[in-house]
């Protein structure tokens, strides 16, 4: 049996740690993984420990294991902290990937990167993959960025643009899911916007969606998300019903009330019918999602 060889870069991330486990399972994948810390999250798989704005590190990684796929999913995700950390957040986001796609290049590997709905001002969203990015952040900014160097390349290569993902990822931080439910069971109030939109995205049917690329061998940019729209205060109720949470502790308030640095697309999602279409896309109902979670991760 022939093995696909695959690199995970940003391993130990959200969606990075999710790959890996998807990936483990498979035995027709052999599978390299990387990130920022010094040992994987994940044990019994290969790692090595790549700082992807190192043009040595990464060359190192992507020369020694000779991948036929590379999924990007390392970045610097902070918003707030690209305001800044300009110079930093450039730094991996940007030298990151001109990093990844020279030596993807050199070795004729299929890369695939991780992008986002920050790309748009959130005007007039949902956007479809036709629609005019205008990023209004730090961090919009060089993630659009990022999808130039790409596009300006003659690699082999997919773009995915998701918004506000969630999932069964047991290391790092938590999500705004994980974040609610542990507030609202610890009694504790919390304030959440009404104008803000998007379709939260089930990390496991990204996971999916990323396979389903690299299956049928698919280049270009594809929108990856949720299945409903909602703003963030309808997301959080779905969250509160699900898990019987007390509603009461939610306290309504628009997004200019919590003067964050980087300001936010509010009326954002990503329309996912080019996916559905040449990809089979098809993303959960929310209510399932919060099943997995509840059984995978004890909520
Ligand atoms: N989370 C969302 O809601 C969302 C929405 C839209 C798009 N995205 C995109 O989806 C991708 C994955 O997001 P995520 O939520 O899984 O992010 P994440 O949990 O922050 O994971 C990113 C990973 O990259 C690592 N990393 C940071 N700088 C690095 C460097 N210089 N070299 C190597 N690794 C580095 C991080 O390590 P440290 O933790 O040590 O920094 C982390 O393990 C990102 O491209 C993000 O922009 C995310």
């Amino acid at each position: 049996m022939i093995k696909k060889r695959v690199c995970i870069l940003g391993s130990n991330g959200m969606l990075g740690q999710r790959l890996v486990f998807y990936y483990l399972a498979n035995p027709r994948v052999e599978l390299m993984c990387s990130s920022f810390e010094e040992e994987s999250f994940i044990k019994n798989v290969g790692y090595l420990q790549a700082d992807i704005s190192s043009k040595k590190d990464v060359h190192k990684l992507i020369h020694d294991f000779y991948p036929d796929y590379i999924i990007n999913t390392a970045a610097y995700t902070n918003v707030d902290g690209c305001e800044t950390e300009k110079e930093l957040s450039w730094k991996i986001n940007v030298t990151g990937v001109e990093n990844i796609a020279k030596s993807a290049s050199a070795i004729d590997a299929h890369l695939i990167h991780i992008s986002t709905d920050y790309v748009f001002d959130g005007l007039n969203g949902p956007y479809d993959e036709n629609a005019m990015p205008n990023p209004i952040s730090s961090y919009g900014r060089s993630k659009l960025a990022s999808e130039n160097v790409i596009n300006s390349t003659s690699l082999k290569a997919s773009i995915i643009r998701t918004n506000v993902l969630y999932g069964p990822a047991k290391y790092g931080r938590p999500d705004f899911v994980k974040w609610v439910v542990s507030s609202l069971k610890s009694k504790k109030r919390i304030n959440i916007v009404t104008d803000q939109i998007n379709n939260p995205t089930f990390i496991d049917d990204l996971v999916q969606a990323i396979n389903k690329l690299m299956e049928f061998n698919k280049v270009g940019l594809y929108n990856i998300g949720g299945e409903e729209f909602l703003s963030r205060f309808e997301f959080t109720l779905r969250i509160a019903d699900y898990f019987s949470l007390d509603k009461s502790l939610i306290n309504i308030i628009v997004t200019s009330e919590l003067k964050q640095p980087a300001p936010r697309p509010l009326k954002s999602g990503l329309i996912t019918l080019k996916a559905q279409t040449e990809l089979g896309y098809k993303a959960q109902r929310v209510d399932d999602t919060f099943e997995i979670m509840k059984k995978e991760l004890n909520l």
